[in-house]
């Protein structure tokens, strides 16, 4: 039994769409989150910045004596997780990629034909090819683009308007129909906030989410580490190193709640 925090991060709003699936299925787990807003998006970055700004959330989240930490973000999963289980080899780790993986090796064989949605970072590491074939190398059907401009507008909260339908046709209606896609990976945890749209575009298309399925993963680590969380007095606390309104919304939005009940707090990391 464990009763601290588990640590979430991303580079914005995207890794907190991870959360109301973690609290659904383990309602005593609490959460430190933090996101990196002032510097967001991380996508667009070089690794080595991408690492940098890693290496400075792992260390928040050291500080604040978390049990585990959750890179909550696809792009951070892709290039900066080996340096954080390198510092830090006595807190359990977890990214979004492989529990993604996970499913697509689990329901997935040569007849499917995969579509991964990704950052630019995320795309060029390769990561999410590399991981699916090493866990079933009969899927050979992967294809990717990157969307740079999704994380802007979803940061800005434009998730259900003309913009977002144009700027979703824009990057998804040749590759989608190109590549004959069946199963559409959301490999950008802000991207589960455009599911909606991307469901009425592409009907039928099956969908995997990072957000969601990095639950798995972490209800695994917790059970192995012997770290489930009893009933405890712990709340959830959400860090933001600039408190955009979108960011405090998101928060009111996934959690249902209003911000007098919420901890929400500013905190610089470059400094
Ligand atoms: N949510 C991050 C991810 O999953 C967004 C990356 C970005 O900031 O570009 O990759």
């Amino acid at each position: 039994m464990d009763d601290r925090r588990i640590g979430f991060f991303d580079s914005g709003i995207g890794g907190l769409t991870s959360i109301p699936y973690l609290l659904k299925q383990y309602p005593d787990e609490h959460v430190i989150f933090f996101g990196d807003t002032a510097r967001t998006p991380y996508g667009s970055k070089s690794d080595h910045v991408i690492q940098r700004f890693t290496m400075e959330l792992g260390n928040f989240m050291h500080e604040r004596n978390v049990k585990m930490m959750v890179a909550a973000c696809n792009t951070i999963s892709a290039t900066g997780l080996g340096i954080l289980r390198e510092k830090y080899p006595e807190i359990p780790v977890t990214g979004v990629i492989e529990p993604a993986c996970d499913v697509i090796a689990r329901d997935c064989g040569s007849e499917e034909r995969i579509g991964i949605l990704a950052t630019k970072a995320t795309v060029a590491s390769n990561a999410y090819v590399d991981t699916i074939r090493e866990k079933k190398p009969g899927i050979t059907n992967i294809f990717q683009v990157a969307c740079p401009a999704f994380v802007p507008l979803i940061e800005e909260g434009i998730i259900d308007n003309n913009i977002i339908y144009d700027t979703i046709r824009y990057y998804l209606d040749d590759f989608m129909r190109e590549n004959r896609i069946d199963t559409l990976v959301l490999g950008c945890t802000h991207y589960q906030l455009i599911r909606k749209p991307i469901e009425k575009l592409y009907p039928g298309v099956r969908i995997v989410s990072s957000s969601e399925e990095v639950v798995s993963s972490i209800g695994k680590l917790l059970g192995e580490h012997d770290m489930l969380a009893g009933k405890n007095s712990e709340e959830n606390v959400f860090y933001a190193s600039d408190l955009s309104e979108n960011f405090v919304n998101m928060i009111k939005l996934l959690l249902g709640k209003e911000q007098e009940e919420l901890d929400i707090r500013f905190k610089s990391l470059d400094i």
